[in-house]
């Protein structure tokens, strides 16, 4: 079942953790191999020609290769942990993600652990019978490897702010919406698990209009502007939705303020055009 030969992302992030073990060694450098063992810190104190027990094999591999050195294999962990912002214990049964002595590796208790299974073959489908073979018959020589970060990008379900935010809306209505953009935004700006960039809520706010919760749209263009104050395109959104509140002087402060933040935004000015000829 399992020797199909590790695709390449698994050695890439075999790579990058390497690097990461490395720092790992050097840190635990002052501890005798038996210290680190007892503080159950990860792979490196199991390593050294001094360490009193003889590193334990994996023994539950399905995906991987089933020979793969326990080493190895958290090497490949770590990636995954890192790809989703999750802990070791989200996948494995454990208490305390500080203590992994006390995690039990082997057992597929968890979902998530197999919910990774599926991902595993799914990324290794992808990679060696899609996008390999599809892309060399297309002419190109070398392509970009689908990972687990592709589409996670450090969030354990691979959602995006717009859609956490539908999900509140849904559940709990606007102000809980708003509040969780805040909480959100505070956890994770900077990161790589959220776009904070001014899209996503006018995107969101493209959604919900186009669904007819206009009060729920202006909301979200209001929290916009909060934070991006000059951006043009959510003023023309202000005042489209606006207009189609009937509310033409608000329409009309909008695309001014659409100019002010954008001169050249001529559609701002056939817009106010447009609204000073029907109110004449
Ligand atoms: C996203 C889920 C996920 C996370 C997070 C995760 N693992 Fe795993 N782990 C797996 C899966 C799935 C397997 C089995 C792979 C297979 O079947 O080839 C596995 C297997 C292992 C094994 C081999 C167990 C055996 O004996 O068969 C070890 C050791 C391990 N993981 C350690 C870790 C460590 C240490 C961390 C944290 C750095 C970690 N894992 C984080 C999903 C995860
Ligand atoms: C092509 C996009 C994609 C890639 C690549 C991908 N995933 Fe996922 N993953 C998803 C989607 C979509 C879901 C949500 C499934 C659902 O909840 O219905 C998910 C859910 C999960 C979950 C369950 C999370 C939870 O808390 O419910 C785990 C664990 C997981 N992925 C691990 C991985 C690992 C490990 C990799 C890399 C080997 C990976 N995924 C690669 C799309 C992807």
């Amino acid at each position: 079942m399992p020797s199909k030969r590790p695709s390449m992302s698994t050695e890439r992030s075999l790579l990058l953790t390497l690097a990461i073990v490395m720092v790992a060694l050097v840190v635990a450098l002052p501890l005798t191999a038996g210290q680190a063992h007892a503080t159950g810190t990860s792979a490196s104190g199991q390593q050294g020609a001094s360490s009193r027990r003889p590193p334990q094999s994996p023994q539950n591999l399905q995906v991987l290769p089933a020979d793969m050195s326990r080493r190895a294999v958290i090497g490949v962990m770590r990636g995954f942990a890192s790809a989703l912002g999750v802990r070791c214990i989200h996948c494995h049964v454990g208490d305390d993600p500080n203590d992994l002595s006390t995690t039990d590796f082997v057992s597929d208790e968890r979902e998530a652990k197999r919910v990774a299974r599926v991902m595993m073959r799914m990324v290794q489908t992808v990679n060696d019978d899609l996008l390999a073979p599809g892309l060399t018959e297309a002419g190109r020589a070398e392509s970009l490897e689908v990972r687990c970060a592709t589409c996670h990008h450090g969030n354990s379900r691979p959602v995006s702010l717009g859609d956490v935010l539908t999900e509140e809306l849904a559940s709990d209505g606007i102000d809980a919406m708003l509040a969780r953009y805040d909480s959100l935004r505070e956890q994770n700006y900077g990161g790589w698990s959220y776009d904070f960039s001014e899209g996503s809520l006018l995107r969101l706010a493209g959604r919900l209009a186009a669904t007819g919760n206009i009060e729920a749209a202006m909301a979200a263009i209001d929290k916009n502007l909060e934070f991006h104050p000059n951006s043009a395109t959510t003023r023309i959104t202000q005042g489209q939705l606006l207009g189609q509140a009937g509310d033409m002087e608000g329409a009309r402060a909008a695309f001014q303020e659409c100019l002010a933040a954008d001169p050249e935004m001529s559609f701002c000015q056939q817009m106010t055009d447009r609204i000073d000829q029907q109110q004449q």
